[in-house]
């Protein structure tokens, strides 16, 4: 092991968490702690941002005690509620919004009408958006007029936009699954810190190991 790339040879060695490098076997390592991993159940009509210049309310106004500076993993629309992970642990974010490792996350839409069979298999092939092709999704019906959508982009309003391209906007949108991570047990607008058996199964899924 070495602290600031000085071999760390006597036991008891002070290490200050915020400041020194550890590494062990040429990779950085972190003690646990040192980051912190929020989970909320997001309700609709909050920004996710850490700061709105328009001055609407944030994700932000609804975590109180919580020193660390964490910032929001990706976006939610402002009309969109659901599971939404809060960190400041830059690289674990970083690699939970890159398409690079294709992190499922699943969307509780209901929609307009009644969508066909028909209509669930063009969202499961890959619609057209004005973006570009739509990667392939998984559709589940839950009811007559609510589908289950899984997909590993994170294009902007992507399921709202590809409901619409079916025929059946989004009338209410809520993400239910995040990664390994589904549901909350939140009510709507709380939040809590990850167990650390989660915060490993995040990091395992995108090949950060799993360590805390
Ligand atoms: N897709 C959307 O359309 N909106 C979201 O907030 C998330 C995914």
């Amino acid at each position: 092991m070495y602290v600031n790339d000085r071999p760390a040879d006597h036991p008891g060695m002070r290490i200050d968490p915020e400041r020194d490098r550890v590494t062990y076997g040429g990779r950085v390592v972190r003690p646990p702690d040192v980051c912190t991993y929020i989970l909320m159940n997001k309700p609709r009509g909050f920004v996710v941002t850490v700061d709105d210049p328009q001055g609407r309310r944030t994700v932000m106004d609804l975590i109180d005690g919580v020193e660390a500076r964490v910032y929001p993993v990706g976006r939610l629309d402002m009309d969109t509620g659901g599971l939404l992970i809060l960190t400041d642990d830059g690289d674990l974010a970083h690699r939970l919004m890159h398409p690079r490792f294709g992190v499922e996350k699943t969307y509780l839409a209901e929609v307009r009408g009644r969508p066909t069979d028909g209509a669930l298999d063009q969202l499961a092939k890959g619609v057209h958006l004005e973006d570009g092709p739509a990667a392939p999704a998984r559709v589940r019906r839950r009811n007559p007029s609510a589908i289950e959508v899984t997909i590993h982009e994170g294009r902007n309003r992507q399921v709202r936009r590809m409901c619409e391209v079916v025929g059946h906007p989004v009338q209410t949108l809520e993400r239910v699954a995040f990664g390994p991570l589904v549901g909350s047990g939140l009510d709507r607008g709380k939040w809590r810190h990850l167990e650390s058996n989660e915060v490993k199964a995040l990091k395992q899924a995108v090949d950060l190991g799993g360590g805390v």
